[in-house]
């Protein structure tokens, strides 16, 4: 009986084995060659990300704002990195009300950050480094100062409707906004314009208000935003906030609806008290994107060049999100940002947390796209403050192994941590629109403090005497120059990472495999026909843990060569570990490698092709099978 129930479970386990196809989903093991199906994947597949921030990257003229010129100086630094692309928050002419995601004039370089030549200065030079640039399309909102808006405003034929204008409601004389809409920045979305006697909607801070996507003028405006940027030459756009940009309509007697309340938040202002049913992810906002990459395919057939690629912003449920990779007639953006490790891995998490968390991204992504690991940004707390310095290592050791492109926040390479600001030195909005009690909660500007290049003052980002945001006051320790020097600081480990995914084909084409090994242990098995197959070992909490890597992954020989280890480990690249027994001291996370490259054509690394992007290992129908005919066999035994 209970021989007949662990049969029964061991054949469960092996049908529900996940095994994920990389997005050269469709393949066939062994039919095409390595180099050939490298050279068919397209520049981003396997991309490094890195996005600046460029008020705090580099500072070239002593205003204690990073700018342009900062950040061509730095190529170099980006070359260092061993980075594909990098986006640049948002560089257009601004009042600064959102720190530049309030934009004044979508084709006009902002004083602040340099001049246009600045700009196409950089191109050239990343141009000439082999650095992609991918800048910000910010398409739900201007600013207020944007003479769309104004003109809007003043109620000009053109621009009329460039905006979502309502008169609101007279409720006993008293004038009321349209509905109840909330600003993500705290209070009413709606604002009275004196000027035009109406109210606009703004999701964001007042002085972004809303484009109206439901005039076919903005729709062609904004596609000619991107044309003109993909004449400069950029690779491509990160595109902001993007589930906001559809409304719901107003109804035929030109209302708009209330949102419902959320009970648990009591707050009326804050954006948690109701349900975004009508502000956000409306059924619309796919075919835009649709729309944005059809301008940039369109261009590309026109002018050559490599894919011009979409990132898009959207922390929407993952079913949502997936929509914005495509469709079966429409390509979407090509890389959706997957947040799920920001938004779902905390401090307590375990082992079977990161596995559910990665799986989750593969389970739902449909087959032939590409997978992406974002593990911070601008509005976002800090990796190493949201999950620990000591797992800022084994995070990036995370991205750089799993299949697809990994996005790194500048900083983060350095395990830079959030920065406590006063509230009187606060200036993010989101902060500033609360008051000094809870302002911490809201606030973005601990994780936008200037990069820390090195011990000088102002950590070599400046020489102003103040700088925009205050400097963190680890950054004589926590800076490029120190970190070159130690081959185990986050930056060292950092770059070894990136080349070994730049070396390992493994990595870029392999099939994907992630199991929770024990309660603190995460595995992830990275395998290829004719090549080396990897393991990225993490023991994410602080004991010490032994686990037994052949009783989790079939057919693995005993002994692993270390790849990579960090700081914590005591085993260092080159040395061969026993993998029945490895030993993980708290934190401790490695690389390891089969020292022989898989030969065999049948078997375990054969797949399905049809149907779905998981597949049961054809290894394990043989186990199942031989499991079946041991089992007969001994009922046959029983039966004598
Ligand atoms: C995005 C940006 C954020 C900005 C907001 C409004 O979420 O990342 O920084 O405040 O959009 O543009």
């Amino acid at each position: 009986m209970y021989r007949l129930a662990a049969f029964l479970l061991q054949c469960l386990a092996l049908a529900s084995a996940g095994v994920y196809p990389n997005y050269h989903a469709d393949f066939v093991d062994g039919d095409v060659e390595i180099e050939m199906r490298q050279q068919q994947m397209k520049w981003w597949q396997a991309g490094t990300f890195y996005q600046i921030y460029p008020r705090s990257f580099k500072d070239s003229n002593g205003d204690g704002v990073g700018d342009l010129n900062g950040i061509t100086a730095s190529l170099p630094y980006l070359k260092e990195l061993g980075i594909t692309a990098t986006w640049l928050s948002p560089i257009f002419t601004s009042p600064m009300a959102d720190f530049g995601y309030d934009i004044a004039n979508f084709t006009e370089i902002a004083p602040i950050f340099g001049t246009m030549a600045d700009f196409e200065q950089l191109m050239r030079a990343a141009n000439e480094q082999n650095i992609k640039i991918i800048l910000d399309f910010v398409p739900n909102h201007s600013s207020d100062e944007c003479e769309w808006f104004k003109r809007s405003a003043a109620g000009e034929e053109k621009y009329k409707d460039y905006y979502v204008w309502h008169p609101g409601h007279l409720v006993n004389g008293t004038r009321q906004p349209p509905s109840n809409w909330i600003s993500v920045f705290r209070g009413s979305a709606w604002q009275w314009h004196e000027g035009r006697k109406e109210y606009y909607l703004h999701q964001f801070v007042k002085k972004q208000p809303d484009l109206n996507y439901r005039n076919p003028k903005v729709r062609e405006a904004m596609q000619n935003v991107l044309r003109f940027w993909l004449a400069k030459g950029v690779a491509g756009f990160r595109i902001d906030a993007v589930p906001h940009v559809f409304e719901l309509a107003p109804n035929s007697e030109g209302q708009y609806k209330d949102e419902p309340r959320n009970d648990w938040v009591h707050d009326p202002d804050d954006y948690g008290y109701l349900q975004h049913i009508y502000t956000v992810d409306q059924p619309e906002t796919i075919a835009l994107v649709y729309e944005w990459r059809a301008v940039l395919d369109e261009y590309q057939r026109q002018h050559g060049g490599d894919e011009r690629i979409l990132l898009a912003e959207t922390y929407s449920p993952i079913d949502i999100v997936m929509k914005y990779y495509g469709n079966g007639t429409a390509e979407g953006a090509q890389l959706p940002f997957n947040f799920l490790l920001i938004s779902e891995l905390t401090n307590a998490s375990n082992a079977e947390a990161y596995a559910q968390t990665v799986r989750k991204w593969l389970d739902h992504m449909p087959e032939g796209r590409t997978a992406n690991w974002v593990l911070g940004n601008h509005d976002k707390p800090r990796v190493a403050s949201r999950l620990g310095t000591d797992r800022v290592d084994m995070l990036n050791m995370l991205t750089a192994t799993l299949p697809g492109a990994s996005v790194t926040y500048q900083g983060e390479e350095l395990g830079m941590t959030d920065v406590w600001i006063s509230w009187n030195d606060t200036v993010d909005p989101s902060a500033c629109n609360t008051n000094p009690n809870i302002y911490e909660q809201y606030t973005r500007d601990p994780e936008r403090t200037p990069f820390q290049w090195s011990a000088d003052e102002d950590a070599g980002f400046s020489n102003a005497s103040k700088t925009w945001l205050p400097i963190a006051k680890d950054y004589r320790e926590v800076n490029v120059v120190e970190q070159r020097k130690d081959p185990q600081s986050h930056l060292n480990i950092y770059k070894q990472l990136i080349q070994l995914r730049h070396n390992a084909s493994t990595l870029q084409l392999g099939a994907t495999e992630v199991k929770a090994l024990s309660g603190a242990v995460l595995a992830v098995k990275r395998s290829l026909l004719h090549d080396y197959t990897y393991f990225t070992v993490l023991n994410i909490n602080d004991g010490t843990e032994t686990v037994n890597l052949q009783e989790s992954f079939e057919n693995l020989l005993p002994q692993l060569e270390v790849v990579l280890a960090t700081s914590q480990s005591k085993s260092k690249a080159g040395d061969i570990v026993d993998v029945t027994a490895l030993s993980l001291l708290p934190k401790e996370a490695l690389i390891l490698r089969t020292t022989g490259k898989l030969a065999t054509a049948s078997g375990y690394y054969t797949y399905y092709t049809s149907g779905n992007s998981r597949h049961m290992p054809v290894i394990g129908i043989y186990t199942l099978l031989t499991e079946v005919a041991v089992l007969l066999s001994y009922l046959s035994y029983l039966a004598v």
